[in-house]
């Protein structure tokens, strides 16, 4: 065989390896969510409503860019991983050293980003009005 061919050949191959993984993570990834946790010294908000596949699949973030367990300064957090709730590290009640608290974790993650992508002119989703994201509280 060729060299070309060899290398369009690996190319081909490595493309439906790469798209079968991706259906099968796919997969293994919840809809929606509903985040509210609880342990917060006062739970002002309501819970929120996220639309997890969405992200990843049509708004294209990495999973990386949420999921993350860190080693050495490091996020070494792969897909296929176990994934922990955000609470099992992110305390509600105090900031633990580097590691800060739930609601900050929450806030920085989600309106961070959104934010960014504004200031690129990019579609993004809310971070100003609280309600785009918190239901009321009933
Ligand atoms: C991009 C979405 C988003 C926006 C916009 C947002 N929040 Fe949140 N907020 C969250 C998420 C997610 C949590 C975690 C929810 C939980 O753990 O129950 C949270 C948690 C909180 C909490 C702690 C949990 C609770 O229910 O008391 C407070 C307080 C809070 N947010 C206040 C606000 C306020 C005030 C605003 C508007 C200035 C706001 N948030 C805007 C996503 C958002
Ligand atoms: C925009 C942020 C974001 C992206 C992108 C994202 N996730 Fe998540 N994911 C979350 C949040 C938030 C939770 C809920 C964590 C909690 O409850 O503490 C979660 C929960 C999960 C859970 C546990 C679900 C459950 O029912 O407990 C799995 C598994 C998961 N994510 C896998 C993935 C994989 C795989 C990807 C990439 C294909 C991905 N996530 C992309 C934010 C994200
Ligand atoms: C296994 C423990 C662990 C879990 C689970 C975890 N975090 Fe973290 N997170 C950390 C640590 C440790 C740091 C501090 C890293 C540093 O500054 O060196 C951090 C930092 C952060 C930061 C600031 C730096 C950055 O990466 O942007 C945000 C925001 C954050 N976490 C949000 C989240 C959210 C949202 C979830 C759930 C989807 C989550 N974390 C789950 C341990 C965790
Ligand atoms: C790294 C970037 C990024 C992160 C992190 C992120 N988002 Fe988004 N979000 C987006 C983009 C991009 C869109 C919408 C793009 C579009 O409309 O095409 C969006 C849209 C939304 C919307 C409106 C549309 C919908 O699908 O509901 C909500 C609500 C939202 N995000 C909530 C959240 C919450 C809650 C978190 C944190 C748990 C979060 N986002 C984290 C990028 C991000």
């Amino acid at each position: 065989m060729n060299k070309k061919l060899l290398t369009l050949l690996t190319i081909v191959l490595s493309g439906f390896l790469f798209l079968s993984v991706g259906i099968l993570v796919a997969a293994d990834v919840p809809d929606q969510l509903v985040l509210e946790n609880e342990g917060y010294a006062k739970d002002k908000k309501g819970p929120v409503k996220f639309n997890h596949k969405k992200h990843s699949a049509d708004y294209k973030v990495a999973c990386t860019d949420c999921h993350h367990v860190y080693k050495d300064g490091k996020n070494v957090w792969k897909k296929g991983d176990p994934v922990q709730k955000c609470s099992k590290c992110h305390d509600p009640k105090t900031k633990q050293g580097k590691v800060m608290k739930l609601q900050n974790a929450y806030h920085r993650n989600c309106k961070n980003c959104h934010k960014a992508l504004q200031k690129e002119g990019k579609p993004t989703g809310p971070f100003r009005k609280c309600n785009d994201c918190h239901e009321k509280k009933s």
